[in-house]
C-alpha cells in the first residue's frame, strides 16, 4: 500500500510518499520512504518573531501543490500509484489543518480513495520506527516539540497512555521564549544549543522545575521567568563590552539548557522505572537538541536502558511521519478508521481519545 502524507499543522509544510511492503515484510521501516519534500516557513514567519497563523495558512495553500509534484517525481510515481491519503488532523493551528485537510479529502474523493486523519503527536511519537535502531513496543515516548512536552507509555500502534504533560509552557516554547530573551530568532531551540556550547558551567543556579514533585508532569514557565531575571539584572549594570555581553548569554543559554534536561531526563527515568519499560524514544522537534541526546545516552549506558531516535531530519514537522502514521494506523485498523467527507479538524485533540483499542 502506497500512502500519500500530508502536514499542515503549523509552520511546515510537508508531503511524502510511504510504501507499507518494507515494514509488512519486517524489514526496516524507513526503507518505505518513496518520496518526500518539505517546505519550512520560519524565514517568513521570523520577522514577527513566532508563527502567524493567517500567514502560516495562506502559505500552505501556495506550496502543497509543488510539494506533492516534487515528491511524485522524487518516488517515480504518478497520482494513480497512490492507494490512501493521510493528512495531519490535528493538533494545530485551525486555517493550517484546513489548508491539508481540504486538499488531502478533495485530492482522496477526486482519485476515489480512503482518506485518514492522523494525530500530529502520533506522527512525532512513530517517527523512531524509522530510525536505524527501531525500538519494540511496548517503549516510553518523550515527546517534546514547540506545543507539547508528554510522556506517554506506547503498547503498540494506537495505542498511547498519557503518563504525565506539563502543566504551562511546552520545552520547545521554553526554548524559543528564553532564545527571545537571549536576543536570538525565532525559533530559537537551536540556536540555543549552539550559544549554550560555548557557555561556562556553573555560572547560574536556576531551578529545576518539578525535579522532585513525585508525578510525571512539567512545567517550565518558572524557568524561563528565572532567566527573565537574570537578563534584567545584568542589564541594570549597564555593560556594553561585546565580548562581556556574549558570555553572559552563552553562560546562561548553557545554565538554562543544563536544567531543562535534567528535568527531562530524571522525568523520563522515572517513567522508565515505574512502567517496567526498557526502551525510551525521543520524539519531537526538541528531540534535535544535542544536549538532550547526550544527557539520555549517558543515562542510558548507566542504567541499561535503550534510547531511540527518529533520524535527525525527521525530528521537526515532516509529511513522512503522517504518511507513516497513517499507513501503520489503516494496517492495524484494516482500514476501519478511514475519515469521511468532511473537513473534520480537531484543532484541540487528546492524543489517548484516538486510540484503537
Ligand atoms: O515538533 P516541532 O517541529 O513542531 C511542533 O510540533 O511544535 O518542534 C518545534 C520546536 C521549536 O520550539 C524549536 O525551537 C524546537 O522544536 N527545536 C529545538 C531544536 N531544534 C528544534 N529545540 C532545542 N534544540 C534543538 N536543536
Ligand atoms: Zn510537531
Amino acid at each position: 500500500m502506497i500512502v500519500l502524507g500530508i502536514e499542515t499543522s503549523c509552520d511546515e509544510t510537508g508531503v511524502a510518499l510511504y510504501n507499507t511492503a518494507p515494514w509488512e515484510n519486517t524489514q526496516p521501516a524507513s526503507q518505505g520512504i518513496l518520496g518526500q519534500a518539505l517546505h519550512s516557513q520560519i524565514a517568513m514567519h521570523r520577522e514577527y518573531g513566532g508563527v502567524v497563523p493567517e500567514l502560516a495558512s495562506r502559505d500552505h495553500i501556495r506550496r502543497v501543490l509543488p510539494l506533492l509534484d516534487a515528491s511524485l517525481a522524487q518516488s517515480g510515481l504518478t497520482l494513480k500509484d497512490i492507494d490512501a491519503v493521510a493528512y495531519t488532523q490535528g493538533p494545530g493551528l485551525a486555517g493550517a489543518l484546513l489548508v491539508g485537510s481540504a486538499f488531502a479529502k478533495s485530492l482522496a474523493q477526486g482519485l476515489k480513495l480512503p482518506s485518514i486523519g492522523v494525530h500530529h503527536l502520533e506522527g512525532h511519537l512513530l517517527s523512531p520506527l524509522l530510525g536505524d535502531s527501531a525500538p519494540q513496543f511496548p517503549f516510553i515516548a518523550l515527546l517534546v516539540s514547540g506545543g507539547h512536552t508528554q510522556l506517554m507509555k506506547v503498547t503498540g500502534v494506537g495505542r498511547y497512555e498519557l503518563l504525565g504533560e506539563t502543566l504551562d509552557d511546552a520545552a520547545g516554547e521554553a526554548f524559543d521564549k528564553t532564545a527571545k530573551l537571549l536576543g536570538l530568532d525565532y525559533p530559537g531551540g537551536a540556536a540555543i544549543s549552539r550559544l549554550a556550547e560555548r557557555g561556562r558551567p556553573g555560572q547560574f543556579d536556576l531551578p529545576k522545575p518539578m525535579l522532585h514533585s513525585g508525578d510525571l508532569d512539567f512545567s517550565f514557565s518558572g524557568l524561563k521567568t528565572a532567566v527573565l531575571n537574570q537578563v534584567k539584572k545584568f542589564q541594570e549594570k549597564n555593560i556594553d563590552d561585546a565580548d562581556l555581553i556574549a558570555q553572559f548569554h552563552a553562560d546562561l543559554a548553557r545554565a538554562f539548557v543544563e536544567s531543562l534536561v535534567a528535568v527531562l531526563v530524571s522525568k523520563s527515568e522515572k517513567a522508565l522505572k515505574q512502567t517496567g519499560c526498557k526502551h525510551l524514544v525521543l520524539a519531537g522537534g526538541v528531540g534535535a537538541n544535542s544536549q538532550l541526546r547526550a544527557a539520555l545516552n549517558e543515562k542510558a549506558a548507566k542504567h541499561s536502558f535503550e534510547v531511540h531516535y527518529p533520524p535527525l531530519d525527521l525530528c521537526t514537522d515532516n509529511g513522512v511521519m503522517i504518511a507513516f502514521a497513517g499507513a501503520l494506523r489503516m494496517l492495524v485498523a484494516n482500514n476501519g478508521s478511514t475519515t469521511s467527507g468532511a473537513f473534520d479538524i480537531k484543532p484541540r485533540w487528546d492524543l489517548q481519545s484516538n486510540n484503537l483499542i
